[in-house]
């Protein structure tokens, strides 16, 4: 048996061309969605992935405000920045690029963005609708976007055994509660759980959030189950999941490359959030769910 590879480039094609589509008929009748993009500091991984969200907005016909304040301003500066994107009509979604410097209180900055114009879904109002069991308007693109992989390829949900591996509350956590969401039996493991391998090995549906490349091998992976790959760890000029694709492939029923599996899901998914956002607040009602 060898794993179906889950090609996640196609499916990211097919959700934008679904949101370019909405973009379309909302700016064919007056309204066009803006997206106000927040990058502060020098993390270069943070640069290509706004550079990458710009180019996609582009190509969707989204508007996108970028701001750069310098590294060095404060938490009032950043605070300031985020109260002038939420008065602004023409921002539908607002995104603040992680991770902020360190001077920076993320917290307060990250919780002054209007939850109806929380495109990254990490407000805690938004957070705390997806924890209730509740639909909230947006969910974070990441997993959201291995949500519609689940989706696309008919990977049974209900009732199945879900391991997330990894804690982070923009990846991790929400995706555990998606899972919930969906009927599974989910187990979050992390740094310090016992005999991760035994664990994970109960699992149909693997979630690999951690950031160590290749950690996860054959030895962790039960016959056929669904193994999503979140990590992109920038290794040599390219980028490698947690995912040891040679050993699990062979082992996995579905598998998520690296690249090509989740990363173009999270930027499909942050632009669907935007137009979501834009036709709820701004031309009364949220257009026919992608879910
Ligand atoms: N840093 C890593 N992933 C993300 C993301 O999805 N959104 C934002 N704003 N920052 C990030």
């Amino acid at each position: 048996m060898s794993a179906v590879i889950i090609d996640g480039k196609a499916v990211a094609a097919a959700v934008r061309g679904e949101v370019g589509e909405r973009v379309r008929s909302l700016t064919a009748a007056g309204v066009r969605p803006g997206l106000g993009v927040v990058l502060c500091g020098d993390d270069p991984g943070s640069a290509t992935y706004v550079r990458n969200k710009g180019r996609v907005a582009e190509q969707l016909g989204v508007r996108f405000d970028l701001h750069t304040p310098a590294d060095d301003s404060s938490t009032a500066d950043l605070h300031a920045l985020v109260e002038q994107l939420n008065r602004d009509e023409g921002i539908d979604g607002i995104i603040v690029q992680l991770p902020l410097p360190k001077q920076i209180d993320a917290d307060v900055i990250v919780d002054a963005v209007r939850p109806d114009k929380d495109a990254d879904g990490f407000h805690p109002f938004n957070f705390g609708r997806l924890a209730e069991g509740a639909r909230p308007p947006v969910v974070a693109g990441t997993p959201a976007g291995c949500m519609e992989l689940l989706r696309r390829y008919d990977v049974p949900l209900r009732g199945a055994r879900a391991v997330v591996v990894g804690r982070s509350a923009i990846v991790g956590r929400p995706m555990a509660l998606l899972l919930l969401n969906g009927d599974c039996t989910v187990t979050i493991c992390h740094s310090r759980t016992v005999d991760l391998p035994a664990v994970c090995r109960e699992a149909d549906i693997l979630v690999a959030a951690i950031g160590r490349p290749g950690m996860i091998t054959a030895d962790y992976v039960k016959p056929g189950a669904c193994v999503i790959d979140v990590g992109i760890t920038p290794v040599d000029g390219t980028v490698r999941g947690d995912v040891d694709r040679a050993s699990v492939e062979p082992v996995a029923g579905w598998l998520t490359p690296v690249p090509g599996g989740v990363g173009p899901m999270t930027v499909a998914m942050l632009m669907y959030n935007t137009v979501a956002l834009c036709a709820a607040r701004r031309a009364g009602g949220v257009p026919a769910s992608l879910r």
